[in-house]
C-alpha cells in the first residue's frame, strides 16, 4: 500500500497545527519529523517538544527521522513525547541491532536510513529486524534538494531481498519526491512516499497531498 507522509520541516512552523491538518484531508496517513542536530547534517530543526505538541493535533502516526549523532540518548525522550515511529542512519550507529532494539523496546516501529553513498549491503545483518527501511535519495540536512535517480536501485533491490528472504519490512523513501519523480519511486518499490516542499512548498498542502498521492497510487497500478 502506498501512503503519503509529508514533511513538516517545508511547513509553516508557526501554522504547525492547521497545516498537518490539511495535509491529512488531502490523504496523508503518517507524518514525517526531520530531527537535526548540526552534527551529523549540516543543519538544526526540531527536538522532543514539538513532538510532544503535534502529538495533540493529529492522530496519525509520528515518523521521526533522527538525523543526529548518538540517537541512543535521544530515543526515549522522543518515544515519550509520541513518537510512533523512529528512524536512525546506519552511518552513526556502532551498535546498529543495540539501537534498533532499543526503538522497539519503547513500543515504535523501528526503521533504519541509509544516506545516497551507503549500500544496502550495509543492511544485510538487520533487514529481518527492522519495520522499515528509508532510503535517502537526497543527501540529507536540507529540503528542497534534486532527486538523485541513483538512489532508484537501492528500492528495487530492497523489494527483491524482500521477497527472497521472505521479510516484512516496508521501503520508504525521502528527498526530492514530488510529480517530476513519484512515478519513478513507487515503480522501484518506494512504498511510503516522504514529500516536504511537494506538499507544503507552496499552494494548498490539501491539494498538493490529494494530487501527490493520486498520482503516486496510479504509478502503483501500472506497475503490476
Ligand atoms: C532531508 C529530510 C527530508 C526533507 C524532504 O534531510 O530528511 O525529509 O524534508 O524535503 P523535500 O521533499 O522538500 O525534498
Ligand atoms: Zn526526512
Amino acid at each position: 500500500m502506498i501512503e503519503l507522509a509529508p514533511s513538516i520541516l517545508a511547513a509553516d512552523f508557526a501554522r504547525l497545527g492547521e497545516q498537518v491538518r490539511a495535509a491529512e484531508e488531502g490523504g496523508a496517513t503518517v507524518v514525517h519529523v526531520d530531527i537535526m542536530d548540526g552534527h551529523f547534517v549540516p543543519n538544526l530543526t526540531i527536538g522532543p517538544p514539538v513532538v510532544k505538541s503535534l502529538r495533540k493535533v493529529t492522530e496519525l502516526p509520528l515518523d521521526c527521522h533522527l538525523m543526529i549523532e548518538n540517537p541512543d540518548e535521544f530515543i526515549p525522550a522522543f518515544a515519550e513525547a509520541g513518537a510512533d515511529w523512529i528512524s536512525v542512519h546506519q552511518e552513526v550507529c556502532r551498535h546498529l541491532n543495540r539501537t534498533l532494539h532499543l526503538i522497539k523496546s519503547h513500543d515504535c516501529l523501528a526503521g533504519v536510513v541509509i544516506n545516497p553513498a551507503t549500500p544496502v549491503d550495509t543492511l544485510e545483518e538487520v533487514l529481518d529486524l527492522v519495520d522499515y527501511v528509508l532510503v535517502m535519495s537526497v543527501n540529507p540536512g536540507f529540503g528542497g534538494q534534486k532527486f538523485i535517480p541513483g538512489t532508484l536501485h537501492k528500492m528495487r533491490q530492497l523489494s527483491e531481498i524482500r521477497s527472497q528472504r521472505r521479510l516484512t519490512y516496508r521501503i520508504e523513501v525521502d528527498g526530492g519526491v514530488g510529480h517530476d519523480t513519484v512515478g519513478d519511486v513507487v515503480r522501484a518499490g518506494g512504498e511510503i512516499l516522504v514529500a516536504g516542499n511537494a506538499v507544503f512548498g507552496s499552494g494548498d498542502p490539501k491539494k498538493n497531498a490529494g494530487a501527490l498521492l493520486k498520482a503516486a497510487t496510479e504509478a502503483a497500478l501500472l506497475k503490476v
